[in-house]
């Protein structure tokens, strides 16, 4: 047994007094580009080398909260990364955080309407289940169980300070904060810990999370691990580079606000959408993000589908103007999510399947679970 140096106390005062994060702000965290984001996204780029030139060193976990249909803000944000690691050979766990949905809201809501609906979008977008363990946390006792262990591991003060926790406190439909709220980033560091998984695709809001990740399995290896023999891996944050994409009314894309197109809409309520979608008084048609968010958003998400720059998508519509900008833009979203819906509605069609892939890949990380428990309880001595 090494020493042990886990100590909340001293850890905190060192961590509360020189640490800028304790007093980031909002806008710091998520939008800025602090140190420590920086440092992420340096790290993120020696990775995609290290990633292309060794896939099978990689175990990726990732995932989302139930809340519904994902959008064009999900599917160019996160789900073509995954899609593209798992293409790159990358093992794959994605999460469908169940329990961790109820940290925000209060209602009873159904839950296993918005899990469906989550598989059928990864199935649509082309995650393979073959390669891609697809499972809900609440299905995996073994994991949940890691959450006992990793508090002792964590002080009050150090969840409290979470920024990231303090946003979502704040914007939360909740009428008071629950314990698992306060929790839920020790909970997420088991979500990743029990598979043992060492790169975990995330946004920026998401980096306070993988930190706290990296501290509990340091210290639960300084503690009870021997030296030679860790039990966890320290996981890397693999930044995406995101594209920011706005709503159809210029505010942040949101299933809640109605300003988003999910990738199950039709192609009319597509068109419908984006016909309404707010632009500016300026005829010619540019892309300048700073100054005109709204119609270069709408121009980025023509180019992505299309698969240009979106300078050049820009200059093409020049005088036109935003009718023909939102033409240009309705008929590339709609053919690039052409054989994503079709294949969406195929599986929708056969729910039986859906629910097979879920069960599967329960049982799948079940194991995965059970075998890191095991090892937990014999470097902790728990083993009777
Ligand atoms: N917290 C993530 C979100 O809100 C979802 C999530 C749960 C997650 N567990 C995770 C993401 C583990 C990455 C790794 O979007």
């Amino acid at each position: 047994m090494t020493t042990t140096v886990t100590s909340l106390s001293t850890d905190d005062e060192g961590i509360s007094t020189g640490d800028p994060q304790a007093s980031m702000t909002t806008a710091e965290t998520t939008g800025g580009t602090t140190a420590g984001v920086l440092a992420a996204r340096q790290r993120s780029a020696e990775l995609e080398e290290l990633i292309r030139k060794d896939p099978g060193r990689f175990r990726v976990l990732t995932g989302d909260r139930p809340t519904g249909r994902l959008h064009l803000g999900h599917y160019f944000g996160t789900l073509h990364n995954r899609v593209r690691l798992q293409e790159l050979g990358v093992e794959t766990f994605l999460i469908i955080a169940d329990y961790q949905v109820l940290t925000d809201r209060d209602v009873a809501e159904r839950l296993d309407e918005y899990v469906e609906d989550l598989v059928l979008d990864y199935l649509a977008a082309g995650i393979d289940p073959e390669r891609t363990t697809i499972f809900a946390h609440s299905a995996v006792p073994a994991l949940n169980q890691l959450l006992l262990p990793f508090l002792s591991l964590v002080s009050v003060a150090e969840l409290g300070r979470n920024p990231t926790v303090k946003d979502e406190i704040a914007q939360s439909r909740q009428s008071a904060v629950s314990g698992l709220m306060f929790t839920y980033p020790a909970h997420q560091a088991a979500d990743i810990l029990f598979c043992k998984a060492n790169l975990v695709p995330v946004g920026q809001d998401q980096l306070p999370h993988l930190e706290l990740t990296r501290t509990i399995a340091r210290r639960f290896n300084d503690r009870y691990g021997n030296g030679a023999a860790p039990v966890f891996p320290e996981p890397d944050a693999l930044l995406s580079a995101a594209p920011l994409l706005l709503g159809t009314d210029g505010a942040k894309m949101s299933k809640s606000r109605g300003n988003a197109v999910s990738l199950a809409a039709t192609a009319d309520e597509t068109a419908r959408l984006i016909r309404g979608a707010k632009t500016d008084p300026e005829r010619h048609i540019t892309y300048d993000p700073a100054a005109r968010p709204e119609v270069s958003s709408l121009v980025l998400l023509a180019a992505l589908c299309l698969g240009r720059d979106p300078r050049d998508v820009a200059a093409d519509i020049g005088d036109k103007g935003a009718a023909a900008l939102k033409a240009t833009v309705t008929e590339a979203v709609n053919e690039h999510l052409a054989p994503i819906r079709d294949r969406r509605a195929r599986y929708a069609q056969d729910l039986g399947y859906v629910r097979r892939i879920l069960r599967d890949g329960n049982e799948i990380a079940n194991e995965v679970a059970q075998a890191t428990l095991d090892d937990v309880r014999a470097a902790m001595k728990t083993l009777y």
